[in-house]
């Protein structure tokens, strides 16, 4: 027991020490699909500095040689039958796509196969046979300390996964868990798993809200706690992460890492899929950043990294089934930003706005009553100046809740630094990279004007309530009329 709680303490607290990085998985299914040299350059550029391949191709390899970039290796699923059933065929994989490559370049890891169980299920039989060739290729080069093998797992073979400590491995699946995980203990190596919380959100039949999906910040009083452990999940992502720790604990293992394999989210969708745009994207992968790298953990593990590849590098236009499909990407083929992630600040890697161009506008479809109440705090107790918002001011038309909201909201997201969480107001803002500005209004945060409205100070006071075109101006008599639950709200998700 002594020696079990121990191994338990020093492999939590070397992964506690390795320092969390976000990665990006790089699929190769476009038109014009960039050349290795192309795509090592706009890694290079964009200071990414951990890849996933989804094969081990000789070009790609030799391009990424000598940069620094530390590279996961796939073993394609059509290559896992004849390796899981031959160490030679095995070792002649290994030697061809690996042992060519190392030390020029930085392979790190071999995933073998890509979600076999779910999309493969007739190589699951081999696939911890395949595992174990690999490894043992790697032993004989004496690389197996360097190279860790795993293989990537859809979360949804993870049954009953909300509250994650009831999770479990779909349990028709032992005969392939158990030795794996045994595998993945005895060589230090770690889970590997996809991690989807559009595809959870998506099928939630609106149980799961949008803003738990996208690591939002969430009113107290909606974050899922776990009964059994009163754990507080603020996210879908940690959720997901704990339950896999917690399926693995349900077979006896309790001291594998993990590491997300895929994550991401799509920028563009069909009429099936709203909630696939570039806000959504953008305000995911920034989040998901940002939790990672702050090495926060999980509520289970807090403070144990979870290193995560976003899926994906660009977008794959040649990939089948919906338009989301093909928009999951950070780039086009021409390493353009699909959209500019909100990194503002976090001394971070990626698509650097360094325009700081980003808005906080009043979210489409939103409540108007919710809208008003929250432009009303805004312009109140928020201490945004909206005297642009008075008539005959540049910014009074249009005269609607939304425009003089998104006005409201935005002043108030730059006055805050831009800081996260500072662009909520109850859910019914959202941030954008679209400048809502028009004529002469002109949005805090366009250009580098900076403070576009000097200082004539039309603060609410004390004697504005008499005009009453200004909708700013009536905050007062409207907070007395909201119930003190809704204030709260607004307060607590404003200032957290
Ligand atoms: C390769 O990556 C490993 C793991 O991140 C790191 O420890 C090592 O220093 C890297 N080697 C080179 C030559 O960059
Ligand atoms: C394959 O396995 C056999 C039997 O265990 C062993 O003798 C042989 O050396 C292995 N070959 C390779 C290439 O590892
Ligand atoms: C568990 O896995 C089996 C075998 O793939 C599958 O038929 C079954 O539907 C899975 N169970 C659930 C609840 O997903
Ligand atoms: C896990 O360990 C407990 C206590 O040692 C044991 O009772 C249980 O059967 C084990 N479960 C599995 C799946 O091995
Ligand atoms: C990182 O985590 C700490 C402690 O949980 C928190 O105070 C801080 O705001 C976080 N930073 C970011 C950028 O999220
Ligand atoms: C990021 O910033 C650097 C220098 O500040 C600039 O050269 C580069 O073009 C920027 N990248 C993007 C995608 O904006
Ligand atoms: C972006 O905004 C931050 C905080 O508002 C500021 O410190 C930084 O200098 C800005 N960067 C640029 C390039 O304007
Ligand atoms: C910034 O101010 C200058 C003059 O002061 C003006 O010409 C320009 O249009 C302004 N830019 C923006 C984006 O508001
Ligand atoms: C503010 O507006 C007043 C009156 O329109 C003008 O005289 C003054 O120069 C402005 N101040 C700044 C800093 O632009
Ligand atoms: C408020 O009313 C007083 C007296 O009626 C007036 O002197 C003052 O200028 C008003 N303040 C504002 C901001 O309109």
């Amino acid at each position: 027991m002594v020696w079990l709680f121990l191994l338990f303490l020093l492999v939590s607290v070397s992964s506690a020490d390795e320092d969390p990085f976000i990665g990006v998985n790089i699929g190769t299914a476009l038109a014009d699909m960039p050349s290795p040299t192309q795509v090592a350059s706009l890694l290079k550029s964009q200071s990414i500095r951990h890849v996933r391949l989804y094969d081990a191709d000789n070009a790609m390899l030799v391009a990424l040689a000598n940069t620094g970039i530390r590279v996961t290796v796939t073993v394609p699923n059509d290559e896992l039958l004849g390796i899981g059933q031959s160490n030679s065929t095995a070792a002649n994989w290994v030697s061809k796509h690996v042992l060519a490559h190392v030390p020029a370049t930085n392979i790190t890891a071999i995933a073998v196969g890509s979600e076999v169980l779910s999309s493969l299920p007739n190589a699951a039989p081999v696939i911890v046979s395949a595992m174990k060739f690999v490894h043992a290729a790697l032993v004989a080069a004496d690389l197996d300390s360097t190279i860790k093998v795993s293989t990537p797992l859809a979360s949804s073979i993870i049954l009953d996964s909300f509250p994650p400590s009831q999770a479990f491995f779909n349990r028709s699946w032992d005969s392939v868990t158990v030795p794996m995980l045994k595998f993945l203990q005895s060589t230090n190596s770690y889970l590997m798993l996809n991690v989807y919380p559009y595809y959870d959100y998506m099928q939630s039949n609106g149980v799961i809200p949008l803003d738990y999906a996208l690591f939002r910040p969430l009113p107290p009083n909606k974050e899922a706690v776990d009964a059994n452990t009163l754990l507080h999940y603020t996210n879908v992502f940690d959720a997901i992460v704990d339950a896999a720790y917690f399926a693995m604990a349900y077979l006896n293992f309790t001291n594998i890492p993990i590491k997300v394999l895929e994550s991401g989210w799509p920028s563009k969708g069909d009429s099936s899929e709203p909630d696939a745009t570039m806000d959504n994207a953008n305000t995911y992968n920034s989040n998901l950043i940002r939790h990672v790298l702050n090495s926060t953990g999980t509520p289970k593990h807090p403070g144990v990294a979870v290193s995560t590849y976003i899926y994906e590098l660009y977008n794959e236009d040649l990939r089948p089934g919906a338009l989301s499909e093909k928009n999951w990407g950070l780039f086009d083929a021409n390493g353009v930003p699909v959209y500019t992630l909100h990194l503002t600040g976090s001394g971070l890697v990626l698509a650097n706005d360094t325009a700081n161009e980003t808005y906080c506008v009043a979210r489409e479809g939103a409540d108007a009553k919710m809208l008003q109440a929250a432009l009303d705090w805004a312009c109140g107790p928020g201490k945004v100046d909206c005297s642009a918002l008075m008539q005959g001011q540049p910014c009074y038309d249009p005269d609607t809740v939304e425009a003089h909201a998104t006005y409201a909201f935005d002043a108030y997201y730059h006055q805050m630094g831009m800081a996260s969480g500072t662009c909520f107001f109850n859910g019914v803002a959202a941030i954008t990279t679209t400048n809502p500005s028009h004529e002469t209004c002109l949005f805090p945060g366009s250009g580098k004007n900076g403070t576009l409205f000097n200082g004539t100070s039309l603060a609410p006071s004390a004697n504005s309530t008499t005009d009453s075109a200004a909708p700013c101006q009536s905050w007062r008599s409207i907070n007395v009329a909201l119930d003190a639950g809704m204030l709260m709200l607004l307060s607590i998700t404003i200032f957290t």
